[in-house]
C-alpha cells in the first residue's frame, strides 16, 4: 500500500457511513410525512434539506475547536458531518416530530439543544438534536452520529439571511445590523405563533363543520328510515 492509501480508504469508508447515515434518517422522516397525512389529513414538514460537510468545511472546524486535522478527531469532534434539516409548517409540528423521531427504537438521542424555548444571543431559532443510527455493513455495524435541525420555515428563512449577512461581515457585523436582526427574529416568533393559533381556529372551523353534516346526515337517514317504515305499513 502507498502511503496515504490507507487514510484515503478509511475516509472513503467513513464517508459511506455518513452519507447512509443521512439517506437513513431521510427515509424515516418520508415515513413519517405520509403517516402524518394519512392519519391527520396534512403534511406538517414543508421540506427537508441534507448535506454531508465537505473536507475543507470539517478541517475549518477542527482548526476552530484547536484540533489537529486528522480522521479520529473528525469523527469524535465533528457532530456535524453528517446533517439534515427539517423544515415545518408550525412550531408545534417541530416538537410532535422530535419526539416520533426520539422514540425510534434504532435512534439514539445523544443531546438536544431547544434553541426555540432557549433562543441564542443572535436571535437563532431552531431545535438541535445529535442522533445515532446504526449503519449494517457487510461485515459490521457502525453507530452513526447526524445533526437534524428542526425549525420553521419562518425561522429558516431568518437563519439563512442571518448566515448570508453575517457571511459578508465575516462574524463581525456592525451592531445596528445586529440589533435588527435580532428584532426581525422577534417579528418571525410573532409570525410563527399568529400562523399557528390562524391554523388551530381554521382546524376547529373544520371540525365544527364536518360535525354538523355528520348530525344532518344521521337526521336524513332517520327520517329516510321512517318513512321506509311507514311506506312498508310496519
Ligand atoms: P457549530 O460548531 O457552529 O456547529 O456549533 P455547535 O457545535 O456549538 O452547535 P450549535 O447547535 O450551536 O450549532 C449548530 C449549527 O446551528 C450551526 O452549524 C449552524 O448551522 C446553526 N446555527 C447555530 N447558531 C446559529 C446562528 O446564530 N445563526 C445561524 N444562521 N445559524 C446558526
Ligand atoms: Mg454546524
Amino acid at each position: 500500500m502507498i502511503a496515504g492509501e490507507k487514510e484515503v480508504d478509511s475516509w472513503t469508508r467513513i464517508m459511506l457511513l455518513y452519507r447512509s447515515a443521512v439517506e437513513e434518517i431521510r427515509t424515516k422522516i418520508d415515513i413519517l410525512n405520509d403517516e402524518f397525512q394519512q392519519t391527520h389529513r396534512y403534511n406538517p414538514i414543508e421540506y427537508v434539506k441534507t448535506r454531508v460537510k465537505s473536507p475543507e468545511s470539517i478541517a475549518k472546524k477542527l482548526k476552530r475547536y484547536g484540533r489537529e486535522d486528522n480522521i479520529e478527531n473528525m469523527v469524535s469532534y465533528c457532530n456535524d458531518i453528517a446533517g439534515i434539516r427539517i423544515v415545518c409548517s408550525f412550531t408545534s409540528d417541530i416538537y410532535k416530530l422530535a419526539d416520533m423521531i426520539g422514540k425510534q427504537s434504532d435512534i439514539t438521542v445523544l443531546s438536544i439543544k431547544d434553541y426555540i424555548n432557549h433562543p441564542k444571543a443572535s436571535g437563532y431559532k431552531s431545535y438541535h438534536m445529535i442522533v445515532t443510527i446504526p449503519i449494517f455493513l457487510s461485515d459490521n455495524v457502525v453507530d452513526t452520529r447526524v445533526e437534524i435541525q428542526i425549525r420553521t420555515i419562518a425561522m429558516d428563512f431568518w437563519a439563512s439571511l442571518e448566515h448570508k449577512i453575517y457571511y459578508k461581515f465575516e462574524g463581525d457585523a456592525p451592531e445596528y445590523i445586529s440589533h435588527d436582526l435580532r428584532e426581525c427574529a422577534h417579528i418571525v416568533s410573532m409570525l410563527d405563533a399568529k400562523m399557528l393559533s390562524l391554523n388551530e381556529a381554521i382546524m376547529k372551523a373544520k371540525k365544527e363543520q364536518r360535525d354538523e353534516q355528520k348530525v344532518e346526515q344521521n337526521a336524513h337517514e332517520r327520517l329516510n328510515m321512517l318513512i321506509n317504515q311507514a311506506k312498508s305499513g310496519s
